[in-house]
C-alpha cells in the first residue's frame, strides 16, 4: 500500500492506494484561509499538522490494515508558501501563501538588484512566489528575518514533523524563485540577493527519490509493520501530472482547482519569464515543464456564489450545457491579481458590460468565461514560448461542470478530455511517488494515464463568436490598469 498526502489550500487529502493502483481509502480535513489585510493569505504550520494526523487517525480508524501495510510515503502541496523556522525548528509566524500578493515592490526589488533572475530561475519575480516574500519579511518585520534559521515549502513542513528531516524536491524548490532550474541546485546568487545564506535552504532531492522515513512514534500510532520511507514528492501541479502520467514531452492538462494551471510537460529547461510564463522542475529527473498560472479559477465561481448567495452546483444547473453566445456582460478574474500574462499582484477583478436586463445566470455565465478567457492568455503566452498544445486534459474541482468545459473547449480552441478518477489529482501522484521511491520502478512504465471518459471539442459557433469577444476582453486589463493608477 501506498499513502498520498496532498496538503492543498482549501484541505489536506489523504488517499491510500495498493499494489494495483486502486484507490482503497480517502480522507479529507478542510483547512481556512486567514485573510487580515487586502491581499494576504496565510495560514498556520501547525493547522496543517493536525489535520493531517486527524486526516490520517481517521484512516487508521477506517481502515487500519491497509494503512497499516503502507510501505511509502508521497507529499504534494500547495506551492510557494514560506515556512520561516528558527533555530529550534519552530515556525516563526503563519505561512505566507501562494496567493498572497503583499510582495510586489519586493519584486521589483530583486529585479533591480539581478537583472539576470529570469535567466537563472526561468521565471520573473511575481508576489505569489517564496523569495520576494522573504524580502517582505526582511523589511516589516526585520526580528522575525534575523531568527530565521530554515524556510520550508508548506509540504516540507509536514516532511519535518513526519520525519524530523528537512528535504525538498525539485518541483516545489522551482516556484520558491531561489533555484537554478536548468541546473536543479540551489542559487547562492539568488539566495545572497535576498539577505539568505544557503544554510537556510533544505538538502535537494529529485520527485521520486527517497527523502525521509517515518519516525518510530508515528510508525506505532498508525501500527505500520514497517517503517514507510518518505518521497521528495512534488508541488501540487507536478503531483497532478504524475497522477495523470503526464511525464512526456508535450503533454498537457488544464487544471480547474482554486488557482487555474495550463501546463506542458518539456524535455529541458525551456524559460520565457517575458510572457510570466513559469519554467519549473518536473517531479521526475530529467523533465521539466512550462505553465500558465491564472490566480482564481474555482475561486471566482466559489467567490461569485457567496456573493450570489447560492450554492455552485445550483448557479450551475440554471445554465445551458452549451450556451448559445457568450454573456452580455464580461468577467476579470483578478480577485487575488493575476500572474500569466499580467504578473500583476495589484490589479483586482471586474464585471463590464451589465444593463438592466443582466440576469444572475448571464453573470454566472460571465464568471466561467472570464476564467476561460484568462486561460486563453495563458495558452497564447506558452505559444509564445514556442509550445504548441493541441489538446489537453482537465483535471480539478471545476472539472465536474460541463458547461464550463464546453465554454473552455470553444475559447481556447482545444479538444478537452474528461477523465475517469480525475478527481484523485495530486494526492494520487503523491502515491505514486511514494511507491517509485519505495520500489525502484520505473516511472515510465508506472504513470500511466487515466481512461478518458469523453473528449469536449470546441462548437464552432460559439468558437467564433469568444474570438470575437477576445479583444474586448484583452482591451480591458490595460483600461482598468489605467484606471486604478490614473
Ligand atoms: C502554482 C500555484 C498554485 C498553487 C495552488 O504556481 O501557485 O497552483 O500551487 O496550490
Amino acid at each position: 500500500m501506498y499513502l498520498g498526502i496532498d496538503l492543498g489550500t482549501s484541505g489536506i487529502k489523504v488517499v491510500l492506494v495498493d499494489e494495483t493502483e486502486t484507490v482503497r481509502a480517502t480522507h479529507t480535513e478542510a483547512l481556512e484561509v486567514s485573510r487580515l489585510h487586502p491581499g494576504w493569505s496565510e495560514q498556520n504550520p501547525e493547522d496543517w499538522w493536525q489535520a493531517t494526523l486527524r486526516a490520517i487517525d481517521s484512516l487508521a480508524q477506517s481502515h487500519g490494515p491497509a494503512l497499516a501495510a503502507v510501505r511509502g510515503i508521497g507529499l504534494s502541496g500547495q506551492m510557494h508558501g514560506a515556512v520561516l523556522l528558527d533555530r529550534a525548528g519552530h515556525p516563526l509566524r503563519p505561512a505566507i501563501l501562494w496567493n498572497d500578493t503583499r510582495s510586489e515592490a519586493e519584486c521589483r526589488l530583486l529585479e533591480e538588484r539581478l537583472p539576470n533572475l529570469g535567466q537563472i530561475t526561468g521565471n520573473p519575480a511575481m508576489p505569489g512566489f517564496t523569495a520576494p516574500k522573504l524580502l517582505w519579511v526582511r523589511t516589516h518585520e526585520p526580528d522575525v528575518f534575523a531568527q530565521t534559521a530554515k524556510v520550508l515549502l508548506p509540504k516540507a513542513y509536514l516532511r519535518y514533523r513526519l520525519s524530523g528531516e528537512m528535504i525538498e524536491e525539485m518541483s516545489d524548490a522551482a516556484g520558491t524563485l531561489w533555484l537554478d532550474v536548468g541546473a536543479r541546485a540551489w542559487s547562492e546568487e539568488v539566495l545572497a540577493a535576498t539577505g539568505l545564506p544557503l544554510s537556510a535552504m533544505p538538502r535537494l532531492v529529485e520527485g521520486s527519490a527517497p527523502a525521509g522515513q517515518l519516525s518510530d512514534d508515528l510508525r506505532a500510532r498508525w501500527r505500520m509493520e514497517t517503517s514507510p520511507v518518505i518521497a521528495g514528492g512534488a508541488g501540487d501541479n507536478a503531483a497532478g501530472a504524475v497522477g495523470l502520467g503526464a511525464i512526456r514531452p508535450g503533454s498537457a492538462f488544464l487544471s480547474l482547482g482554486t488557482s487555474g494551471v495550463l501546463w506542458v510537460t518539456t524535455d529541458r529547461f525551456r524559460p520565457n519569464p517575458e510572457a510570466a510564463v513559469h519554467a519549473f522542475c518536473h517531479a521526475i529527473p530529467g523533465l521539466w515543464h512550462q505553465m500558465g498560472v491564472t490566480l482564481s479559477a474555482a475561486a471566482s465561481l466559489a467567490w461569485w456564489s457567496r456573493v450570489a448567495g447560492e450554492k455552485e452546483a445550483t448557479l450551475l444547473q440554471n445554465l445551458p450545457e452549451a450556451p448559445s453566445a457568450p454573456s452580455e456582460a464580461t468577467f476579470l478574474p483578478y480577485l487575488s491579481g493575476e500572474r500569466t500574462p499580467h504578473n500583476d499582484g495589484m490589479i483586482r477583478g471586474a464585471f463590464l458590460g451589465l444593463s438592466q436586463d443582466t440576469t444572475r445566470a448571464a453573470m454566472t455565465q460571465a464568471v466561467l468565461e472570464g476564467v476561460a478567457f484568462s486561460f486563453r492568455d495563458c495558452l497564447d503566452a506558452l505559444r509564445s514560448a514556442g509550445t504548441e498544445i493541441t489538446e489537453a486534459d482537465v483535471i480539478g474541482g471545476g472539472s465536474r461542470s460541463g458547461t464550463w468545459i464546453t465554454i473552455l473547449a470553444s475559447v481556447l480552441g482545444l479538444t478537452l478530455h474528461r477523465l475517469a478518477d480525475g478527481e484523485h489529482g495530486a494526492a494520487f501522484g503523491a502515491a505514486r511517488l511514494g511507491r517509485l521511491a519505495a520500489t525502484g520502478e520505473d516511472p515510465a512504465t508506472l504513470c500511466t494515464p487515466p481512461r478518458r471518459l469523453s473528449a469536449v471539442a470546441p462548437i464552432p459557433a460559439l468558437q467564433e463568436a469568444y474570438e470575437a469577444r477576445l479583444p474586448f476582453y484583452r482591451a480591458l486589463y490595460p483600461a482598468i490598469k489605467g484606471a486604478r493608477t490614473a
